[in-house]
C-alpha cells in the first residue's frame, strides 16, 4: 500500500506541507479534482460515503488502530467514544487520509485514499471534507473570520457568498465580537467554535470532528452540536464525531466504541 506520508497537521487540510496558500491554490487549479460527491444517480446514492475495511494504523511500532471496518452512508451521524489513547483521533485522521493506513483500506466517496497522490488527496479533502481537529488548529496568521472563510475562498466561491455564509456562521456561533482577532487572542471555546465553523462553511459531504465540544459550556456545546447535525439534515452529510460526552454521543444516530485500537460494530444500521 502506498504511503501518503507523515501524519498531516491541520494546515495540510487546506495546504500541503509547504503551508503556502498561493502555491497550494495554483496546484489545485492544475490538479483535476477527484469527483465522487453524492450525485443524482442511484449508484451514487447507494454508495457508502466512507468504507473502512480491516484498517490498521501502526504508530511507534504499536498497532493503535486494529482491524477496524465501518460502512457509513450519507445523512448519517456517528459518535466514536472510548478511553484516552484508544485510537479515536488516529482513526479519524485515517478516515481523511491525514494518517496513512498500514493495512486495509479507506474509501471515501468511491475513492481508495491510498491510491490518490498527495495533490488529489488534498483536492478531495478540500472539496468534500470538513475536519475539526482536537486542538482546533486554526491558521495562526489569519483572523477568526479569515480562518472560517478559508475553505470557501480556496474553493473559489464568490465574494458575496463567502461574506454571507461566514457572517451567518459567526452570528450563529456568537463569534462576531472576536472575528477580527487572531487565534491566539481568543478563548479556547471561541477557537473551537471557529474550527467547527471552518469545517462546515463549504457544506462538505463528510464532516469529521474530534471532540468538537470538548472546550465548551453546555449552552455552546448544544449550539455547536445543532450546527453539526444541521449539516447532516440539510446537506445529507456524513458526520463522524469523537466525544467523551455521553449526551453528545446520545444525540448521534449511531455509536462506535473504541478500546485498544479496536472498534465495536456500529450500533444500528448506518448504511441500510
Ligand atoms: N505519533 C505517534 N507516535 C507514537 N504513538 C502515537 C503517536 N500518536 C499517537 N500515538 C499513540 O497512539 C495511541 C492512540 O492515540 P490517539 O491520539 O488516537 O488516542 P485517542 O483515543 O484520540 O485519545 P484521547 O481521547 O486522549 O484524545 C495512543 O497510545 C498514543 O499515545
Ligand atoms: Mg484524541
Amino acid at each position: 500500500m502506498k504511503k501518503t506520508g507523515q501524519p498531516v497537521r491541520s494546515e495540510h487540510l487546506l495546504a500541503e506541507s509547504d503551508g503556502d496558500r498561493e502555491v497550494w491554490t495554483a496546484r489545485r487549479r492544475r490538479a483535476s479534482l477527484p469527483t465522487g460527491a453524492p450525485g443524482p444517480d442511484e449508484t451514487a446514492r447507494r454508495r457508502p460515503t466512507l468504507l473502512v475495511q480491516d484498517l490498521d494504523v501502526v504508530l511507534g511500532g504499536r498497532r493503535v488502530v486494529s482491524s477496524v471496518s465501518l460502512e457509513l452512508g450519507p445523512a448519517t451521524t456517528v459518535a466514536i467514544t472510548g478511553p484516552s489513547g484508544s485510537g479515536k483521533t488516529t482513526l479519524l485522521h485515517a478516515l481523511a487520509g491525514l494518517q496513512a493506513a498500514d493495512a486495509g483500506h479507506v474509501r471515501a466517496l468511491g475513492h481508495d485514499l491510498a491510491e490518490l497522490d498527495v495533490e488529489d488527496l488534498s483536492a478531495l479533502r478540500l472539496a468534500h471534507y470538513g475536519f475539526v481537529f482536537q486542538s482546533a488548529d486554526l491558521v495562526p496568521e489569519l483572523s477568526i473570520r479569515e480562518n472560517v472563510a478559508l475553505p470557501l475562498e480556496l474553493a473559489g466561491a464568490r465574494r458575496s457568498e463567502v461574506r454571507s455564509r461566514v457572517d451567518a456562521l459567526l452570528d450563529e456561533l456568537d463569534l462576531q465580537e472576536c472575528a477580527r482577532r487572531r487565534p491566539d487572542e481568543v478563548s479556547g471555546g471561541q477557537a473551537q467554535r471557529a474550527a467547527v465553523a471552518r469545517a462546515v462553511v463549504a457544506r462538505p459531504a463528510i464532516v469529521l470532528a474530534d471532540e468538537p465540544t470538548g472546550a465548551l459550556d453546555t449552552a455552546n456545546r448544544d449550539v455547536v452540536l445543532d450546527l453539526l447535525l444541521d449539516q447532516v439534515a440539510t446537506c445529507g452529510a456524513l458526520l463522524v464525531l469523537v466525544t467523551h460526552d455521553a449526551e453528545v454521543a446520545a444525540r448521534c444516530e449511531h455509536q462506535v466504541a473504541m478500546l485498544d485500537g479496536r472498534a465495536t460494530p456500529l450500533v444500528g444500521a448506518a448504511h441500510a
